[in-house]
């Protein structure tokens, strides 16, 4: 399972990228907006600490100027993977993009219909916003298995990333179904990690250690 930093704030992502487990970021305009820097800013400290997928989303809503902003995001660098809403215009502009060999990552999907859709249009990945969905009452987890289910049924190649993570459950649960990515909050990532029986394991063993006069390692 490939994990992506869902966040636009730099310092998280120097400090996930440290840990040597990133393997992508995922970006929104409301992520770019609480850094406070402009757009560009972002994007190009972004681009300089991860090797990996790193997604940009567009803004226009009609299908031409999202075909033109997804181009020009894609020329700034080969990482850049234009992010589309999953709307009419949005399929029709993944359709022609795909065709161009620009990956994309198809946002804001909240129905397996609307994932079956996007991969038929080409779209590189498919991010289900399963946080949001729970937030609702829906089980955002089920439209996870869904879409798994459906692009094994037909071998489609777009990759299925779970995002609107909220906690470590949301990635434990979508790995054990296959999805591809999981895009997640700096905190999620930290709980990923932490254990309290590993802290006082580790505790007890170094306890133990200390009863033994003279012991050293080499
Ligand atoms: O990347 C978009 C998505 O992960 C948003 O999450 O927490 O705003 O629902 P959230």
């Amino acid at each position: 399972m490939k994990f992506f930093l869902d966040t636009a704030d730099i310092k998280e992502i120097r400090e996930a990228h440290d840990l040597g487990l990133i393997d992508g970021v995922t970006t929104n305009p409301s992520l770019v907006a609480k850094t406070g820097k402009p757009f560009h800013k972002v994007a190009e400290e972004i681009l300089k600490v991860v090797d990996g997928p790193i997604s940009l989303e567009v803004v226009a809503r009609d299908t031409s100027h999202m075909i033109k902003e997804a181009r020009i995001l894609s020329k700034i660098h080969k990482n850049v993977v234009p992010k589309i809403p999953l709307t009419r215009e949005g399929l029709k502009a993944v359709k022609v993009l795909s065709t161009e060999g620009i990956s994309i990552n198809q946002t804001l999907c909240f129905s397996a219909t609307q994932a079956l859709l996007s991969a038929k249009a080409g779209a590189a990945y498919i991010s289900p916003f399963i946080g949001r969905l729970d937030d609702i009452s829906h089980d955002g987890l089920q439209l996870i298995q869904d879409i798994v289910t459906i692009y094994q049924n037909y071998g489609f190649q777009t990759e299925v990333l779970v995002a609107s993570i909220r906690h470590p459950l949301h990635v434990l649960e979508a790995a054990k179904m296959g999805a591809h990515v999981a895009t997640m909050p700096f905190k999620v990532l930290e709980q990923l990690i932490n254990h309290p029986l590993t802290d006082m394991g580790l505790e007890k063993f170094l306890k133990d250690w200390e009863k033994v006069p003279g012991n050293k390692i080499v």
